[in-house]
């Protein structure tokens, strides 16, 4: 098997759940919670998340910042903040690649090896599933064939329909 494709897995869960080195939250730019996968992390994380949240004065779509994971099993949540789907012609593709890209980054510069992702802006935000899907893949897949450090990504679907999403995506881009 590829390499790459051996260090990816999907995971139906609660991404709350998952023992990795890091989480990865899909935030918004306060970083002071909100519903969804971060209403979620924060309620597992414990009220001390929100106070190192407070003190990073917030973060731009498709930056991410680092905290301690606090009562999560992961160490670390590093907060993301996804794009909100306004049609596909606002720079909404890029802005997703972008989450995936700075995540996986500070992941490396911070000697994480095992992350955990949600589909970012799926929910809430109303990004169509395939298409972040594909963008998260390709993302995700390119910086392993250059981040050697990072040992495995896990792709955590709150919901059934998006884990098969994500194992078809998977599998058309090793495939081939
Ligand atoms: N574990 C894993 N995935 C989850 C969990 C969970 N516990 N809870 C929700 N999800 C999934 C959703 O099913 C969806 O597929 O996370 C994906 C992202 O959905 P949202 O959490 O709504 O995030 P997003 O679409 O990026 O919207 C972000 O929502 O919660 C607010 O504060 C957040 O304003 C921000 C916005």
């Amino acid at each position: 098997m590829n390499e790459v494709a051996s260090k990816i897995t999907v995971v139906h869960g609660n991404i709350t759940e998952r023992d990795v080195d890091a989480i990865v939250n899909a935030a918004n730019q306060t970083l002071l919670g909100g519903g969804g996968v971060d209403g979620a992390i924060h309620y597992a994380a414990g009220p001390e998340l929100l106070r190192e949240c407070v003190a990073l004065g917030g973060c731009e779509t498709g930056q991410a910042k680092l905290t301690r994971g606090y009562q999560l099993k992961a160490r670390w949540v590093i907060h993301t903040v996804g794009p909100i789907w306004h049609g596909g012609n606002a720079q909404e593709d890029e802005l997703l690649a972008n989450c995936y890209r700075n995540s996986l980054q500070l992941a490396q510069e911070n000697s994480i090896q095992t992350i955990a992702f949600p589909a970012i802006s799926t929910g809430a935000y109303g990004f169509p599933l395939h298409r972040a899907t594909t963008i998260a893949v390709r993302e995700i897949s390119n910086a392993l064939s250059t981040a050697s450090s990072i040992l495995r990504v896990e792709f955590v679907c709150f919901d059934p329909s998006a884990e098969s999403v994500y194992m078809k995506e998977l599998r058309s881009l090793f495939s081939s």
